[in-house]
C-alpha cells in the first residue's frame, strides 16, 4: 500500500512543531506515513485541497492565516468548525466529500480547561480577537464558562466576534492594564510575545493573587508576560498543551488511534523550543 501523506499549511510555516508531533507518532504507531511543513500562498490553497480530493495528499492541519480562508474549497464544516467558522483539519470522509473540522476547541478544553477546579463561575478576559480567538471562547462556552470578556486593539474585531458570539463583554483596549485585576482568568490570544516580535508594554503587576494565565504561544515556550507572571506566584500555562491536543484529536480523525502524550514526546517538543 502507498505511504500516506499529511502535512500543515500556512505562512509563515517553518517553525511550527506539527510535523515533529505527528511523525512521532506515525512512527510510534507504525503508519507508514509522513508529516510535512507546506509553505502556502494564498492562491495555492485551492491547489492543495484538490490534492486532499484526488487522494494524493490524506490530510492536512490549516493554521494562520487561513482557518477560515480555506472555507470556500471545503465541502461541509462539521462540529466546532462549523460553530466557530475555522478550520484547523481537513480529510475526506467516506463518500469524497471535503470536510473541515476544528480540533482547537479540543485543544482548548482538555489542556487548560479541565484543568481549572470550578471553571464553570471564573470571570475571564480573552486578549486579541485574530485568528484563534472563535475557538477560545467557543472553548470556554463548551466548558460553560458564563462571564466572558474579550479585548482587542482594534475594537472592530471585538464588535465582529459579538456578532457570533452575542454572550461576549467587550471591553476598551485602552483599559487593559487596569482591567486585568477583575478577572480569574486570562487568556493571550494575540501575538503579543511570540519569539522575536514585542510583548505586552506594562507588567502585568496588577493581577489578583489567585490569576490563572493562559498563553495561546508555545514559542517561546515562555513569553515576556508568562514569566513575569510565574515568577510571583501566578499560575501559569504555556501554549504547548494546546498543540499537543489539538495534534492528538486530528491524528485521531485522520488515522483512527488516539495517540498517546507520553514524557518522551513531550521531552522532544520542549527540546526543540530552547
Ligand atoms: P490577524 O487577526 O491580523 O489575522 P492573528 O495573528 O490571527 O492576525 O491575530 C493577531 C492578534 O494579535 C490580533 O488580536 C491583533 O490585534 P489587532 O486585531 O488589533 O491587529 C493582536 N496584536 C498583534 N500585534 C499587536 C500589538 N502590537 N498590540 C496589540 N495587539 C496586537
Amino acid at each position: 500500500m502507498k505511504n500516506k501523506s499529511f502535512a500543515i499549511i500556512g505562512n509563515p510555516i517553518a517553525h511550527s512543531l506539527s510535523p515533529l508531533l505527528h511523525n512521532y507518532w506515525l512512527d510510534k504507531y507504525k503508519i507508514k506515513a509522513n508529516y510535512s511543513l507546506l509553505d502556502v500562498k494564498e492562491n495555492e490553497i485551492e491547489k492543495i485541497t484538490k490534492k486532499i480530493r484526488d487522494g494524493r495528499i490524506n490530510g492536512i492541519n490549516v493554521t494562520l492565516p487561513y482557518k477560515q480562508k480555506i472555507i470556500p474549497y471545503i465541502d461541509k464544516l462539521v462540529n466546532d468548525a462549523k460553530s466557530t467558522n475555522s478550520v484547523n483539519t481537513i480529510f475526506l470522509d467516506s463518500s469524497n466529500s471535503l470536510i473541515g473540522e476544528n480540533t482547537d476547541v479540543y485543544g482548548l478544553q482538555a489542556g487548560y480547561l479541565k484543568k481549572i477546579d470550578e471553571a464553570e463561575n471564573k470571570k475571564v478576559l480573552i486578549i486579541g480577537a485574530g485568528g484563534v480567538a472563535p475557538s477560545v471562547i467557543f472553548a470556554l462556552k463548551k466548558s460553560k464558562l458564563k462571564n466572558i470578556s474579550i479585548i482587542n486593539r482594534t475594537h472592530e474585531k471585538s464588535i465582529f466576534l459579538k456578532k457570533r458570539f452575542n454572550f461576549l463583554e467587550i471591553l476598551e483596549w485602552k483599559s487593559l492594564e487596569s482591567e486585568l485585576i477583575n478577572f480569574d482568568i486570562i487568556i493571550n490570544a494575540t501575538s503579543l510575545g511570540l519569539k522575536d516580535s514585542n510583548d505586552f508594554e506594562f507588567n502585568f503587576s496588577r493581577v489578583k493573587q489567585s490569576l490563572i494565565y493562559i498563553d495561546t504561544i508555545y514559542n517561546p515556550l515562555e513569553t515576556k508576560t508568562l514569566k513575569f507572571l510565574k515568577e510571583n506566584n501566578i499560575k501559569t500555562f504555556n501554549g504547548l498543551e494546546m498543540l499537543i491536543y489539538q495534534g492528538q484529536k486530528s491524528f485521531y480523525l485522520w488515522n483512527k488511534i488516539n495517540p498517546e502524550i507520553d514524557d518522551q514526546l513531550v521531552n522532544l517538543l520542549v527540546s526543540k523550543l530552547k
